[in-house]
């Protein structure tokens, strides 16, 4: 049986008073929360969520990690760097990264064997564009998605990797995937692991990510192949957020 899990990605909103106001607001609610609950905050308020998670249920992530391990890298960060602020999980190729920051196939999955050699746990992020399928591309997009980190860190190192099925179209559009749509996705990507590992296809937490929200959440999640949601805009208001982290 697989355990629900929820995680926010706050992307690139907050504020140090936003930030408390969520956490508190997320914290006073959990007592009856039983999936597990993620924030991913962005990396100048990881200290923060750290502070305030301290002793509690929540989780926190980061959104994205440097594949270096230090050195002149601009504006980037580093494994270490996130884990010394207490972060457990890191988002890794989200699509907003592959498609604003050119991140390929083949980074993300540099991304995701570096996450895993520094004990974090990747939210390893796939899906495909409206355009992709609409042309019936969606199984050969995701397919090549996750083979190209099957193929780097074998399917063994899925044990510790969060899929996290995103449709594009889907994302910050307030249009939802139906949960026949996702489910199907779900079916199609357990499915390709399970052509390496029926064990570990099994084991592999798919969470659904793309304007999932209060309403739609408990139908989603309910699905057989769907273990809970990567949240964007709905982690933003802790009332939402928690009512999404109870549909699991
Ligand atoms: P929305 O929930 O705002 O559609 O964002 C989903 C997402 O991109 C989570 O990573």
């Amino acid at each position: 049986m697989r355990q629900t899990i929820v995680a926010g990605n706050w992307k690139m909103n907050a504020s140090k008073e936003a930030v408390n106001t969520l956490v508190m607001g997320i914290l006073s609610g959990m007592a009856d929360v039983k999936s597990k609950v993620i924030i991913c905050a962005p990396s100048p308020y990881l200290s923060q969520a750290e502070a305030l998670t301290t002793h509690s249920q929540l989780h926190v992530g980061a959104q994205d990690l440097n594949v270096n391990a230090s050195g002149a890298f601009t504006g980037e960060v580093s494994a270490d760097m996130i884990k010394d602020f207490g972060v457990e999980y890191v988002i890794v190729g989200h699509s907003e990264r592959r498609s604003l920051y050119g991140e390929t196939n083949e980074i993300v999955a540099q991304k995701v064997q570096v996450a895993l050699d520094n004990d974090l746990t990747p939210l390893f992020c796939i899906g495909e564009t409206l355009a992709e399928r609409e042309s019936g591309n969606m199984e050969s997009v995701v397919s090549r998605q996750i083979q190209v980190v099957i193929d780097l860190v074998g399917i063994d190192a899925f044990k510790n990797i969060i899929v996290a099925y995103e449709p594009v179209w889907a994302i910050g559009t307030g249009v939802t995937a139906t949960p026949q749509q996702a489910q199907d996705a779900h079916a199609f990507i357990r499915s390709m692991l399970a052509e390496n590992n029926t064990d570990v296809a099994q084991a592999t937490p798919i969470l659904y990510g793309g304007s999932m929200n209060p309403v739609n959440a408990e139908e989603l999640i309910g699905c057989e192949d769907i273990d809970g949601g990567l949240i964007g805009g709905a982690s933003l208001k802790s009332d939402d957020f928690l009512h999404i982290c109870k549909a699991g």
